[in-house]
């Protein structure tokens, strides 16, 4: 697990866990920071796998799962605030169209993984968290065909999570350009959201190497794809770009959000191809992913963006998007 060193503002985690100290003790329950137990007190998870719920000491998959021996199988990042689950839909929609098109039957209904995912956040008594969603090819032999998987394994972690400290999110980030190309379309397509993400990891890494928050991947074709977990936009004169997902970006949903709230609030917003210039001489730029939210940056390769504060288009969009979080939504508790 990569971790940052703690701030005034908080710890600084990359991957929605825990303590440090839960992550070098992996045996031992999780730390939930958001729970009812005393501050410091490890509180174990329950976590749903394939159709059972079981404390997360006892949340274990075989080591003939091809999710683990080759990253084949897919996963969501799905946001919980207030009480209830943000794009729940969509994030159904999007693992289904990643099983499709790795040829993977997830082996319950929809109904069924909503009925889950709720159980999962109840069973573990948060209103405000994230949830991951795993779908694995399921236990086969050491050779990589499929055909050897005969059920696929459905994981499902809630728990609670902060990418990012306080300070960093109100002053924004500061992104590198890194040298691992985002994966073309022909080779892994960046639209399936597999467990294999060796590609953004490697990416991660040039970032951390660099001192950087975020790595900025480019495809192929040297333009702006996406960053390593999150989606890319730019201003420019008052108007709002990203590059089209035949780039290499995800479709994501929060990228879809940030859509939705530019119609809303009469801004422009336009998909083209992008180039690092253009990120150097924007007016702003932000993120967006379920982790990360919506968050600002203000420096990419050293170049400050704009004036080196978050942009006012860009914090009108945060404050629009904390709005929608805490108001719409799949009920948890209904
Ligand atoms: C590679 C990549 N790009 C972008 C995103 C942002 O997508 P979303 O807003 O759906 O979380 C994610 C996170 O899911 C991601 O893994």
């Amino acid at each position: 697990m990569l971790t940052k060193t703690s701030t005034a503002g908080g710890a600084v985690i990359d991957e929605p866990v825990r303590s440090e100290a839960a992550a070098k003790a992996p045996a031992k329950p999780a730390l939930d920071t958001q729970s009812k137990t005393a501050p410091g007190q490890a509180r174990e998870l329950t976590i749903y796998l394939d159709g059972k719920f079981v404390p997360e000491a006892e949340a274990k998959v075989s080591v003939f799962d091809h999710g683990l021996l080759y990253g084949d199988g897919i996963f969501e990042g799905i946001r919980f605030y207030n009480g209830r689950v943000f794009r729940l839909e969509e994030h159904l929609e999007r693992l289904w169209d990643s099983a499709r098109s790795i040829c993977l039957e997830i082996p319950i209904g929809r109904g069924e993984m909503t009925e889950a995912l709720l159980e999962t956040i109840r069973r573990n008594d948060l209103r405000e968290g994230y949830i991951r969603l795993i779908v694995t090819r399921g236990v086969g032999n050491l050779g990589l065909n499929p055909t050897q998987c005969k059920r696929p394994s459905i994981i499902i972690i809630a728990t609670t999570i902060a990418l990012y400290s306080k300070e960093v999110c109100e002053k924004g980030l500061t992104v590198v350009t890194c040298a691992t190309r985002r994966t073309g379309a022909a080779a892994l397509n960046p639209a399936v959201k597999s467990l294999n993400y060796l590609n953004n990891v490697m990416a991660r890494i040039e970032a951390n190497l660099a001192g950087a928050d975020e790595a900025l991947m480019l495809n192929d074709a040297g333009n702006v794809a996406e960053c390593t977990a999150d989606n890319v936009f730019i201003i420019k004169r008052g108007q709002i770009f990203t590059p089209p997902i035949s780039a290499g970006a995800l479709r994501g949903i929060t990228r879809s959000v940030a859509f939705d709230i530019a119609a809303e609030l009469g801004i422009k917003i336009t998909e083209t191809d992008l180039t690092r210039h253009d990120v150097f001489v924007a007016d702003e730029c932000f993120l967006t992913g379920t982790a990360a939210e919506v968050i600002p940056v203000v420096k990419a390769d050293g170049r400050t963006i704009g004036t080196g504060q978050p942009g006012s288009i860009t914090l009108r969009m945060i404050s629009r998007f904390r709005e929608m979080t805490r108001e719409t939504g799949t009920p948890i508790f209904a």
